[in-house]
């Protein structure tokens, strides 16, 4: 059948997933499917129907996207697609959603302050040494670092919490982590070898992730056999937990303790021919190609 490749939409995140979209639209006509790309910031949704699309991959990172409102269109069309459910798409693009559930099935994650309106230098300075000095701010809906930033002064948190408002009603204020960086790919029931990113940026910010030649990836990413079998199994309890289905990459630090932090769910990770899940999986065996594949064949209604 016709397969629409989603890709594009309005998210701050529309260059990324233009490059994901792209890039599976590649490997499905290279696998001889019947792909076609299908922007649904420039199509109206319904000539999905109308050109007889039997299913659709989400490539859409961000709002709009991979946060449960495509996934209610696509149902209400009764179009089978890719990925999480509703729930899970919209669970997991809230990352203090994700938190309090984690939080609430004992699952690790690092302490945070929620915050909905601008911040006086005198209550940053007790938020932050509420939470050990040093922080990340996010905002709570968004995807590749946008709107994220570092704080370790009040006058920094102030800033960066007006910064991420610009994203965001809510915003995740969340403890630093000092320590290493990891990601687990989830397809099917399998969990992927997992990849640890290093970068000389302060954080895997937007740059480290797609611009910067500095970012390393590492697969097998240096941790013991038996540490890398317990971070896959917090990633698939982590992923499960906010109903998260398909496929998907959970991210996670360690700290230098050697204290495990689960960080968020990707639904729709990047799927560009360098993105992270591709990666896993090539260390698994498995080329782009049938990467893509595997998880178009699970699309479902
Ligand atoms: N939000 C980006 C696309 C990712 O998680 O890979
Ligand atoms: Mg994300």
């Amino acid at each position: 059948g016709k397969v629409a490749v989603l890709l594009g939409g309005r998210s701050a995140e529309r260059p990324v997933s233009l490059k994901s979209g792209q890039a599976v639209y590649n490997a499905l006509i290279s696998e001889g499917v019947d792909a076609h790309l299908f922007d649904p910031a420039e199509q109206p949704l319904q000539q999905l129907k109308e050109q007889g699309f039997d299913r659709a991959f989400i490539a859409l990172h961000g709002r709009g996207g991979e946060d449960g409102v495509m996934q209610g269109a696509l149902e209400w069309l009764g179009m089978p697609y890719t990925g999480s459910r509703v729930l899970g798409s919209a669970l997991a693009m809230d990352k203090i959603r994700t938190k309090q559930i984690w939080q609430s099935m004992n699952l690790p994650t690092a302490g945070y302050h929620i915050i909905s309106e601008s911040l006086d230098e005198a209550d940053a300075a007790d938020i932050l040494s509420a939470l050990s000095g040093a922080v990340i701010v996010k905002p709570a809906c968004e995807g590749s670092s946008i709107g994220m930033a570092k704080a370790t002064t009040a006058a920094q948190l102030s800033e960066a919490v007006s910064e991420a408002l610009k994203f965001d009603p809510q915003v995740l204020v969340e403890r630093w982590i000092e320590g290493e960086e990891f990601t687990i790919a989830i397809v099917g029931d399998e969990v992927l070898p997992v990849v640890r990113m290093q970068t000389p940026h302060e954080f895997y910010d937007y740059e480290a992730k797609y611009q910067s030649k500095t970012t390393q990836y590492f697969c097998p990413c240096g941790l013991s056999e038996q540490d890398e079998k317990a971070l896959q199994v917090y990633a698939k309890e982590a992923f499960k937990a906010v109903g998260a289905e398909g496929w998907g990459r959970v991210d996670a630090m360690r700290d230098d303790h050697g204290q495990w932090h689960l960080l968020e769910v990707n639904t729709v990770p990047g799927m560009t021919e360098k993105s992270l899940v591709p990666m896993a999986a090539k260390a698994k065996g498995i080329g782009f190609s049938e990467l893509v594949l595997r998880i178009l064949a699970a699309a479902k209604i």
